[in-house]
């Protein structure tokens, strides 16, 4: 059985097109999670285009109301005023104004965190080592895998403390994490399933583990998943190459992963890191 590859080139080389490939996986996802937001908030905006002028009119009539001295052209203006708002329903238009915001800013948001969640997964200064927090990992790790848990799955994360923190390579560590639920993801396949993912900081050590409801891995395939290029799935659907790569990462953090069986009846992969044993602000943590 071939053994994975050492040298630094190769394994670099092997990072780069894993990564691809993910990247690849998640491209309908993401370009899906992109164009949703974008929709919306271009539907929203025509909305908002059409509601101003009568905004505008409106605004216009009460500053001429205000201008206005002659009893009798402020009678006129005010009528003006009220058929204008029940003609237009300016109640309602006002309310709806302030959802199509409300909807556009958290759309807005959402395209901003993805980008930002790829920019940190392909840019070389998350490639360098540095002191990270684990959840926002996690999170953004979920973020894209979103569009693959599809709504079918569901995801649990637990950290305890809620606070981890560790050396590494966010974007390295993000590939890792991608994989791993892609993997799980993929072995629920169309089936309703549950990914749980716990993390258990003792003392200088962190346990990390990403069980899921699928399958399980079959005992005679189990010596060989760590292989690169083994695979079964479809052509196409599979490079073989996701678990090679988990392992040479978290071995280039210092850390181990291990394979074993899930309560949920699936499989369970475990990390097992070096984590920092202060806290951001520098104070001792027990674990
Ligand atoms: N969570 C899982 N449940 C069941 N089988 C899995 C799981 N993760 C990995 N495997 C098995 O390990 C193989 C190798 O995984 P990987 O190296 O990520 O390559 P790929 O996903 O491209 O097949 C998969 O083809 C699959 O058979
Ligand atoms: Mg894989």
């Amino acid at each position: 059985m071939q053994k994975p590859a050492t040298a630094p080139s190769t394994n670099a080389h092997w990072q780069q097109t894993d990564r691809l490939a993910t990247i690849g996986t998640l491209t309908t996802g993401i370009a899906h999670e992109l164009n949703n937001p974008i929709g919306y908030i271009l539907s929203n905006l025509i909305s908002f285009q059409l509601y101003l002028p009568i905004f505008i009119q409106y605004f216009d009539i009460l500053q001429a109301l205000a201008r206005c001295s002659d009893t009798e052209q402020k009678r006129l203006l005010q009528q003006q005023l009220a058929s204008l708002e029940q003609q237009e329903n300016l109640q309602f238009l006002l309310n709806d104004t302030q959802s199509l915001l409300n909807d556009s800013v958290q759309g807005a948001s959402r395209v901003r965190d993805l980008v930002l969640d790829l920019r940190r997964f392909s840019h070389p200064d998350h490639a360098e080592f540095q002191r990270l927090e684990l959840r926002p990992l996690l999170e953004m790790a979920l973020r894209l895998s979103k569009n693959e848990l599809k709504n079918h799955i569901t995801a649990e994360c637990l950290l305890e403390p809620a606070s981890i923190w560790l050396q590494g390579q966010p974007a390295a560590l993000t590939q890792v994490l991608v994989n791993l639920l892609l993997n799980a993801a993929q072995a629920i396949g169309a089936n309703t399933g549950l990914i749980r993912i716990t993390a258990v900081q003792t003392g200088a050590s962190l346990e990390l583990c990403i069980a899921d409801s699928g399958p399980g891995i079959a005992p005679q395939i189990l010596p060989q998943i760590f292989e690169p290029f083994f695979t079964t799935k479809a052509p196409g659907k599979g490079t073989g190459l996701g678990l090679p790569i988990c392992q040479s990462i978290v071995q280039q953090h210092g850390g181990s992963i291990s394979v074993g069986s899930s309560a949920l009846g699936g499989a369970a992969f475990t990390l097992r890191l070096p984590a920092e044993t202060t806290t951001a602000s520098g104070d001792s943590s027990s674990g």
